[in-house]
Protein backbone atom coordinates (compact mmCIF):
# COMPACT_ATOMS: atom_id res chain seq x y z
CA UNK A 1 0.00 0.00 0.00
CA UNK A 2 1.22 3.46 -1.03
CA UNK A 3 2.67 6.05 1.83
CA UNK A 4 0.35 8.37 0.31
CA UNK A 5 -3.02 6.26 0.36
CA UNK A 6 -6.21 7.61 2.02
CA UNK A 7 -7.17 5.72 4.78
CA UNK A 8 -8.96 2.33 4.42
CA UNK A 9 -12.37 4.22 5.56
CA UNK A 10 -11.79 6.87 3.18
CA UNK A 11 -11.05 4.32 0.33
CA UNK A 12 -14.48 2.93 1.11
CA UNK A 13 -16.07 5.95 0.88
CA UNK A 14 -14.67 6.92 -2.47
CA UNK A 15 -15.38 3.56 -3.91
CA UNK A 16 -18.77 3.59 -2.43
CA UNK A 17 -19.65 6.86 -4.10
CA UNK A 18 -18.56 5.38 -7.57
CA UNK A 19 -20.50 2.30 -7.10
CA UNK A 20 -23.58 3.84 -5.75
CA UNK A 21 -23.68 6.58 -8.04
CA UNK A 22 -26.85 6.34 -10.67
CA UNK A 23 -28.25 8.70 -13.29
CA UNK A 24 -31.03 9.78 -11.39
CA UNK A 25 -34.79 10.26 -13.31
CA UNK A 26 -36.90 10.52 -10.05
CA UNK A 27 -36.37 13.66 -7.79
CA UNK A 28 -39.02 15.32 -5.54
CA UNK A 29 -38.27 18.78 -5.50
CA UNK A 30 -37.13 20.45 -2.49
CA UNK A 31 -34.09 22.61 -2.69
CA UNK A 32 -30.18 22.45 -2.82
CA UNK A 33 -28.93 24.87 0.12
CA UNK A 34 -27.41 27.71 -1.71
CA UNK A 35 -23.74 26.50 0.11
CA UNK A 36 -24.12 23.09 -0.75
CA UNK A 37 -24.41 23.85 -4.36
CA UNK A 38 -21.91 26.37 -4.11
CA UNK A 39 -19.36 23.17 -2.83
CA UNK A 40 -20.88 20.81 -5.68
CA UNK A 41 -20.19 23.49 -8.48
CA UNK A 42 -16.10 23.95 -6.78
CA UNK A 43 -15.78 19.77 -7.13
CA UNK A 44 -16.86 20.16 -11.19
CA UNK A 45 -14.36 23.14 -11.21
CA UNK A 46 -11.60 20.94 -9.95
CA UNK A 47 -11.54 18.67 -12.32
CA UNK A 48 -8.74 17.89 -14.72
CA UNK A 49 -8.99 19.46 -17.95
CA UNK A 50 -6.32 19.39 -21.22
CA UNK A 51 -4.11 21.81 -21.02
CA UNK A 52 -5.89 23.29 -17.71
CA UNK A 53 -7.88 24.91 -20.39
CA UNK A 54 -11.14 24.78 -18.21
CA UNK A 55 -13.56 24.79 -20.43
CA UNK A 56 -17.01 24.26 -18.42
CA UNK A 57 -19.01 26.72 -18.20
CA UNK A 58 -22.32 26.41 -16.14
CA UNK A 59 -25.96 28.31 -16.80
CA UNK A 60 -28.15 28.10 -13.17
CA UNK A 61 -31.67 28.05 -14.08
CA UNK A 62 -33.55 29.97 -11.90
CA UNK A 63 -36.72 30.85 -14.24
CA UNK A 64 -39.18 28.54 -14.10
CA UNK A 65 -40.53 30.04 -17.65
CA UNK A 66 -36.94 28.99 -18.89
CA UNK A 67 -37.09 25.60 -17.34
CA UNK A 68 -40.56 24.96 -19.10
CA UNK A 69 -38.87 25.84 -22.28
CA UNK A 70 -36.00 23.81 -21.91
CA UNK A 71 -38.21 20.94 -20.73
CA UNK A 72 -40.61 21.81 -23.55
CA UNK A 73 -36.90 21.31 -26.38
CA UNK A 74 -36.11 18.04 -24.47
CA UNK A 75 -39.45 16.57 -24.90
CA UNK A 76 -39.31 17.59 -28.70
CA UNK A 77 -36.10 15.64 -28.66
CA UNK A 78 -37.34 12.74 -27.18
CA UNK A 79 -40.11 11.98 -30.11
CA UNK A 80 -37.45 12.43 -32.41
CA UNK A 81 -35.20 9.81 -30.57
CA UNK A 82 -38.58 7.66 -30.09
CA UNK A 83 -38.92 8.09 -34.09
CA UNK A 84 -35.58 7.24 -34.91
CA UNK A 85 -35.76 4.14 -33.09
CA UNK A 86 -37.63 2.65 -35.24
CA UNK A 87 -39.02 -0.96 -33.92
CA UNK A 88 -38.15 0.03 -30.09
CA UNK A 89 -39.87 3.23 -30.36
CA UNK A 90 -43.00 2.65 -28.26
CA UNK A 91 -40.14 0.48 -25.44
CA UNK A 92 -38.24 3.91 -25.19
CA UNK A 93 -41.02 6.19 -24.83
CA UNK A 94 -41.96 4.45 -21.95
CA UNK A 95 -38.68 5.08 -20.16
CA UNK A 96 -38.57 8.16 -17.84
CA UNK A 97 -35.73 10.18 -19.18
CA UNK A 98 -35.14 13.27 -17.74
CA UNK A 99 -36.47 14.79 -14.30
CA UNK A 100 -36.43 18.55 -15.58
CA UNK A 101 -39.63 20.00 -13.73
CA UNK A 102 -39.18 17.89 -10.25
CA UNK A 103 -35.85 18.41 -10.19
CA UNK A 104 -34.50 20.94 -7.27
CA UNK A 105 -32.12 22.51 -9.56
CA UNK A 106 -31.38 22.57 -13.17
CA UNK A 107 -27.77 23.39 -14.85
CA UNK A 108 -26.97 23.49 -18.51
CA UNK A 109 -23.26 22.92 -19.12
CA UNK A 110 -21.60 23.93 -21.54
CA UNK A 111 -18.35 24.45 -23.75
CA UNK A 112 -16.78 27.96 -23.78
CA UNK A 113 -16.55 29.79 -26.95
CA UNK A 114 -12.57 30.34 -28.42
CA UNK A 115 -11.62 26.87 -27.59
CA UNK A 116 -10.19 26.97 -31.09
CA UNK A 117 -7.10 29.18 -29.23
CA UNK A 118 -6.03 26.01 -27.15
CA UNK A 119 -3.75 23.79 -29.15
CA UNK A 120 -1.84 21.98 -26.32
CA UNK A 121 -3.63 18.27 -26.36
CA UNK A 122 -6.07 19.36 -29.05
CA UNK A 123 -4.16 19.68 -31.95
CA UNK A 124 -4.91 15.97 -33.15
CA UNK A 125 -8.02 15.29 -30.31
CA UNK A 126 -10.52 18.30 -30.37
CA UNK A 127 -12.74 16.55 -28.17
CA UNK A 128 -10.22 16.71 -25.26
CA UNK A 129 -12.67 19.99 -24.40
CA UNK A 130 -15.55 17.65 -23.99
CA UNK A 131 -13.70 15.02 -22.37
CA UNK A 132 -12.36 17.57 -19.63
CA UNK A 133 -16.21 18.96 -19.25
CA UNK A 134 -17.31 15.28 -18.52
CA UNK A 135 -14.63 14.81 -16.23
CA UNK A 136 -15.97 17.90 -14.35
CA UNK A 137 -19.67 16.47 -14.25
CA UNK A 138 -18.21 13.24 -12.81
CA UNK A 139 -16.68 15.41 -10.61
CA UNK A 140 -20.15 16.90 -9.42
CA UNK A 141 -21.92 13.34 -9.99
CA UNK A 142 -19.90 11.82 -7.38
CA UNK A 143 -19.57 14.95 -4.83
CA UNK A 144 -23.81 14.92 -5.24
CA UNK A 145 -24.02 11.53 -4.36
CA UNK A 146 -21.67 11.44 -1.42
CA UNK A 147 -24.38 14.35 -0.07
CA UNK A 148 -27.51 12.28 -0.60
CA UNK A 149 -28.59 14.44 -3.23
CA UNK A 150 -29.24 12.74 -7.08
CA UNK A 151 -28.20 13.91 -10.54
CA UNK A 152 -29.46 13.09 -14.09
CA UNK A 153 -27.43 14.29 -17.18
CA UNK A 154 -30.04 14.89 -20.00
CA UNK A 155 -28.48 14.97 -23.61
CA UNK A 156 -31.91 14.86 -25.67
CA UNK A 157 -31.94 18.47 -26.81
CA UNK A 158 -31.17 20.60 -30.07
CA UNK A 159 -27.90 22.04 -29.22
CA UNK A 160 -28.32 25.23 -31.77
CA UNK A 161 -31.67 25.74 -30.51
CA UNK A 162 -30.94 25.90 -26.45
CA UNK A 163 -27.71 28.37 -27.46
CA UNK A 164 -30.11 30.75 -28.67
CA UNK A 165 -32.49 30.16 -25.55
CA UNK A 166 -29.78 31.07 -23.11
CA UNK A 167 -28.24 33.84 -25.12
CA UNK A 168 -24.78 31.89 -25.46
CA UNK A 169 -21.92 33.03 -27.54
CA UNK A 170 -21.13 32.14 -31.70
CA UNK A 171 -18.56 29.03 -30.80
CA UNK A 172 -20.26 27.71 -27.82
CA UNK A 173 -22.04 24.84 -27.28
CA UNK A 174 -24.60 23.25 -24.65
CA UNK A 175 -23.44 19.83 -23.73
CA UNK A 176 -25.57 18.87 -20.69
CA UNK A 177 -28.55 19.38 -18.98
CA UNK A 178 -28.20 18.42 -15.45
CA UNK A 179 -30.92 17.76 -12.81
CA UNK A 180 -29.82 17.96 -8.87
CA UNK A 181 -31.59 17.51 -6.51
CA UNK A 182 -33.24 15.37 -3.23
CA UNK A 183 -34.53 11.79 -4.23
CA UNK A 184 -36.63 8.92 -2.24
CA UNK A 185 -33.88 6.41 -3.17
CA UNK A 186 -31.14 5.68 -5.51
CA UNK A 187 -31.87 2.88 -8.04
CA UNK A 188 -30.09 0.04 -7.12
CA UNK A 189 -29.04 -0.42 -10.69
CA UNK A 190 -28.68 1.25 -13.55
CA UNK A 191 -32.76 2.37 -14.38
CA UNK A 192 -31.99 1.26 -17.84
CA UNK A 193 -31.10 -1.96 -16.65
CA UNK A 194 -33.93 -2.34 -14.13
CA UNK A 195 -36.29 -1.69 -17.02
CA UNK A 196 -34.92 -4.08 -19.25
CA UNK A 197 -33.14 -1.43 -21.81
CA UNK A 198 -30.04 -2.20 -22.07
CA UNK A 199 -27.26 -5.03 -20.31
CA UNK A 200 -23.93 -3.95 -19.27
CA UNK A 201 -21.19 -5.27 -20.27
CA UNK A 202 -18.29 -7.19 -17.85
CA UNK A 203 -15.19 -4.97 -17.50
CA UNK A 204 -13.13 -8.68 -18.58
CA UNK A 205 -14.56 -8.41 -22.21
CA UNK A 206 -13.62 -4.54 -22.61
CA UNK A 207 -10.08 -4.89 -21.23
CA UNK A 208 -7.55 -6.41 -23.70
CA UNK A 209 -4.03 -6.81 -24.02
CA UNK A 210 -1.04 -5.51 -26.14
CA UNK A 211 -3.99 -5.73 -28.97
CA UNK A 212 -7.05 -4.76 -29.38
CA UNK A 213 -9.53 -8.12 -28.80
CA UNK A 214 -6.78 -9.90 -27.15
CA UNK A 215 -7.49 -11.32 -23.74
CA UNK A 216 -4.10 -12.35 -22.45
C1 LIG B 1 -22.92 11.68 -21.70
C2 LIG B 1 -24.15 11.09 -21.09
C3 LIG B 1 -25.40 11.48 -21.57
C4 LIG B 1 -26.57 10.92 -21.02
N1 LIG B 1 -27.81 11.34 -21.47
C5 LIG B 1 -28.93 10.82 -20.91
C6 LIG B 1 -30.23 11.26 -21.31
O1 LIG B 1 -30.40 12.13 -22.16
N2 LIG B 1 -31.31 10.72 -20.71
C7 LIG B 1 -31.19 9.74 -19.77
O2 LIG B 1 -32.20 9.25 -19.27
N3 LIG B 1 -29.97 9.30 -19.35
C8 LIG B 1 -28.85 9.83 -19.89
N4 LIG B 1 -27.61 9.42 -19.45
C9 LIG B 1 -27.52 8.43 -18.37
C10 LIG B 1 -27.19 7.02 -18.83
O3 LIG B 1 -28.32 6.41 -19.40
C11 LIG B 1 -26.71 6.23 -17.61
O4 LIG B 1 -25.51 6.78 -17.16
C12 LIG B 1 -26.50 4.75 -17.91
O5 LIG B 1 -27.70 4.14 -18.23
C13 LIG B 1 -25.87 4.02 -16.72
O6 LIG B 1 -26.63 4.22 -15.55
P1 LIG B 1 -25.99 4.82 -14.24
O7 LIG B 1 -25.47 6.18 -14.59
O8 LIG B 1 -27.10 4.86 -13.23
O9 LIG B 1 -24.87 3.90 -13.83
C14 LIG B 1 -26.46 9.96 -19.98
C15 LIG B 1 -25.19 9.59 -19.49
C16 LIG B 1 -24.06 10.16 -20.03
C17 LIG B 1 -22.70 9.75 -19.48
Amino acid sequence: MSEQAFSPEERAAVYRAIAERRDMRHFHGGEVAPELLARLLEAAHQAPSVGLMQPWRFIRITRPALRQAIHGLVEEERLRTAEALGERSEEFMRLKVEGILECAELLVVALMDGREAHVFGRRTLPEMDLASMACAIQNLWLAARAEGLGLGWVSLFEPQTLATLLGMPAGSKPMALLCLGPVAEFYAAPMLVQQGWAAPRPLRELLFQDRWGKHE
